[in-house]
């Protein structure tokens, strides 16, 4: 079978990370991109020479178009793009932290936005191709009314309809979820988190490699939850 290739971003540390390692030791070709240069080369290094990490900081499209034509240049396609880069924002709704919301919705929304629109013409080059949002359950519909964590809520709200919106779209070869790794001890997470790293990138690695899935799903534990 032809190589795989993934590019995970926000791959330094966490649940990115620990994709972009269960990837490559799939015998995948991974890009782990990162935005800090220090920070990403020493985590590809980390991970073994199936890793070649790349400069990106989701929020810049010049830096997403660079990242896109080194893939283009190395491999000329891209099977999977995992969209993991996040940050929290942990004001209430009546806060009105706008900085906070704007910061957080560029990151986890636009930053995911800008990406994959870098990343698409090799998306569609690729013969089965996947995009993949790493959302969180915070943002599910179920969840939301609560208000605490507004910024991050409402960025992982809107990436889920984007998600939907894309995968409604997206050519039958490009299959297009978001999922949730549950509650996982990151940074991100905190210590108290129930979940291990290697657990919380399961979902998204199965996402990746399963044959036959669906399309514009939201999945938690490889099994569908409520958007
Ligand atoms: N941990 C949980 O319990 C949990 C639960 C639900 C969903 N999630 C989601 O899972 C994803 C990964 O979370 P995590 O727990 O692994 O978080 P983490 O440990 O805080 O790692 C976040 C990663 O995102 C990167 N990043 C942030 N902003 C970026 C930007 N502008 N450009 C490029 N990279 C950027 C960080 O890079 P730097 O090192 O440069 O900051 C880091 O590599 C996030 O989308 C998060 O919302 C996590």
């Amino acid at each position: 079978m032809q190589e795989r290739i993934a590019l995970v971003t926000g791959a330094n540390r966490g649940i990115g990370k620990e994709i972009a390692r269960q990837l490559a030791d799939l015998g995948w070709q991974v890009i782990a991109a990162g935005r800090q240069p220090a920070a990403i080369q020493m985590a590809a290094e980390e991970l073994g020479p199936r890793v070649m990490p790349v400069v990106c900081d989701i929020r810049r499209l010049d830096q997403c178009a660079l990242a896109a034509a080194l893939v283009e240049s190395r491999f000329g396609r891209l099977d999977v793009l995992v969209n993991n880069a996040g940050i929290i924002g942990n004001q209430a709704a009546t806060a009105f932290d706008l900085d906070q919301m704007a910061e957080v919705m560029e990151t986890n929304l636009n930053g995911a936005l800008y990406m994959t629109r870098a990343m698409w013409p090799l998306l569609l080059k690729s013969k089965d191709a996947r995009v993949i949002n790493i959302s969180s359950g915070m943002g599910s519909l179920q969840d939301i009314a609560r208000g605490d964590y507004a910024a991050y809520r409402l960025s992982k709200w809107s990436l889920n309809g984007w998600t939907m919106l894309l995968a409604g779209d997206a050519p039958p070869h490009i299959r297009v979820n978001a999922m949730c790794p549950g509650w996982v001890k990151t940074d991100m997470g905190g210590p108290g988190a129930t979940r291990p790293v290697k657990k919380g990138a399961e979902t998204a690695v199965w996402l990746a490699t399963e044959p036959e899935i669906p399309s514009g799903k939201f999945w938690r534990d490889k099994a569908v939850i409520p958007w």
